[in-house]
């Protein structure tokens, strides 16, 4: 059968028009050509659903399964093999799976669980970062133009990471650094991967030896036997979920600023639900990674023989008519019962951490900001070209501060790897890799 290329120009642009023309021509699954590789890409949300929740047990997303892979009619350079290849937790199946999943759910619970220190502690941390960030960009004066990006969405979550896996400070901003190379998957991607595993293992030994308050010494303690390259693999993958709550947050903050409906709810504290709201229209992970069928399996107008990739897409089923067709767009609360968090055996493990993260951020935004006007049309907003995300290149506003008060950071007791403030932290600033850039990316007025 000859398939049309999912990933166009028109995609990344615009991927509604293209799931609709898929949904169209093929029904809820779709033959498509993946960077040259064919896909079964699922557009439907009950057949998404279906296979996420896995009830028969049949859906494997260990790369091994991949029978064109296995045959070796994959080619050893295709450009998406090394994310499937990172053998972690998200990849496993059957006991290394639910080893790796309770180690996670463990050693979470702590940062999400309101009612424990560590979670207020972090609370207070995100409030520092995000006001410490608005500070810099705004550094020019009262008014002026920012890219809320790559000045604030992105590198707000990677400060959380950095003090999530306790890194000092200063070994924090080298991570962060090659976290943008790797991700961004630029001609120093391989060599900032290189750097990032030896960079994790040497923290996973470390928090062996001296347990922290943070998440390796928790899922140290969670499970003792994991291996140095176990836990390595797991902690290489919180940089980029955190990514992904970068785009949440800029997903939120452009649903906002160009629809009023969301600014209203917005405006009467209901953050929550216009996160939610943005997770549906937009959700961040809006492709999933490929499950395998381990035996011949009807899907769809199609049967999926064992061994085929098949690609869940997350946006596609959430426009789906038989979904959306059923909401009502007016309801006061939008529907919990999508997908952008998953579902199933490998559903997320962190959406209470992204989701306050991403509260956070909006909030100190909006409440720091008496004016942000986006400075390009919705339509003409650069996406970043991606299999899997839905994510801003850029998200460029023009921004009036209000006249309030920011508390300085000495205030809000933040500990050790807070990345600026008065006094020392302001000293640690101006030398700091991180805040140059960040510097660098000032627009002023
Ligand atoms: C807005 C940000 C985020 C979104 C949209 C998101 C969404 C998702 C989705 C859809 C999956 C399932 C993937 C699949 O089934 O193929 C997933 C898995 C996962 N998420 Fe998140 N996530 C986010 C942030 C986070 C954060 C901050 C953490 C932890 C700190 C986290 C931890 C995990 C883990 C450990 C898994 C793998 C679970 C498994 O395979 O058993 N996520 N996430």
């Amino acid at each position: 059968m000859s398939v049309e290329a999912l990933l166009t120009r028109d995609y990344d642009a615009n991927p509604g028009p293209v799931h609709e023309r898929l949904r169209a021509e093929y029904g809820p699954v779709a033959p498509v050509d993946l960077l040259g590789v064919p896909v079964w890409f699922v557009t439907g949300y009950e057949e998404v659903l279906h296979v996420l929740q896995n009830k028969g047990g049949i859906w494997s997303k260990n790369v091994d399964r991949w029978r064109a892979h296995a045959e070796g009619s994959v080619p050893a350079d295709w450009p998406l093999l090394p994310v499937f290849q990172v053998n972690n937790s998200a990849f496993a199946e059957g006991a290394t799976q639910h080893k790796l999943r309770a180690a996670w759910t463990k050693a979470l619970a702590p940062f999400q669980d309101h009612s424990q220190p560590q979670a207020q502690l972090l609370e207070q941390a995100i409030r520092q970062y995000a006001d410490d960030l608005i500070g810099v960009l705004a550094e020019g004066g009262p008014t002026g133009w920012a890219d809320l990006a790559a000045q604030y969405a992105r590198p707000l979550p990677l400060m959380v990471a950095n003090r999530l896996l306790g890194f000092t400070a200063a070994r924090g901003e080298e991570v962060v650094m090659d976290i943008w190379r790797m991700i961004d998957a630029g001609p120093d991607a391989a060599a900032a991967f290189q750097r990032l595993y030896a960079a994790m293992t040497e923290l996973a030994t470390a928090k062996r030896q001296h347990p922290g308050d943070d998440l390796p010494s928790y899922m140290i303690a969670a499970d003792p036997d994991l291996t140095l390259d176990e836990l390595a693999r797991e902690l290489l993958m919180l940089p980029g979920l955190l990514d992904f709550t970068a785009s949440l947050v800029c997903n939120v903050v452009v649903e906002v600023v160009s629809n009023p409906a969301m600014w209203e709810t917005l405006s009467v504290g209901a953050i929550d639900e216009t996160v939610n709201r943005a997770a549906l229209l937009n959700p961040p992970m809006a492709n999933l990674t490929f499950r395998f069928p381990m035996a011949d399996v009807k899907l769809g107008n199609y049967t999926v023989a064992a061994g085929d990739p098949v690609m869940l897409s997350v946006a596609a089923a959430h426009a789906d008519p038989r979904f959306a067709g059923a909401l009502d767009q007016h309801a006061i609360r939008s529907t919990r019962a999508h997908l952008a968090w998953g579902a199933g055996p490998h559903a997320c493990l962190g959406q209470r951490l992204a989701t306050q993260i991403t509260t956070i951020a909006v909030q100190r935004l909006f409440t720091r900001c008496a004016k942000l006007k986006p400075a390009l049309p919705p339509d003409q907003l650069p996406w970043r070209p991606s299999p899997f995300m839905r994510a801003l290149r850029s998200l460029p506003v023009q921004y009036e501060l209000a006249a309030s008060r920011v508390p300085a950071p000495a205030d809000a007791g933040v500990p050790e790897t807070r990345p600026a403030g008065g006094g020392e932290a302001a000293e640690q600033r101006s030398r700091s890799p991180l805040w140059s850039f960040l510097r660098g990316l000032r627009r002023g007025r």
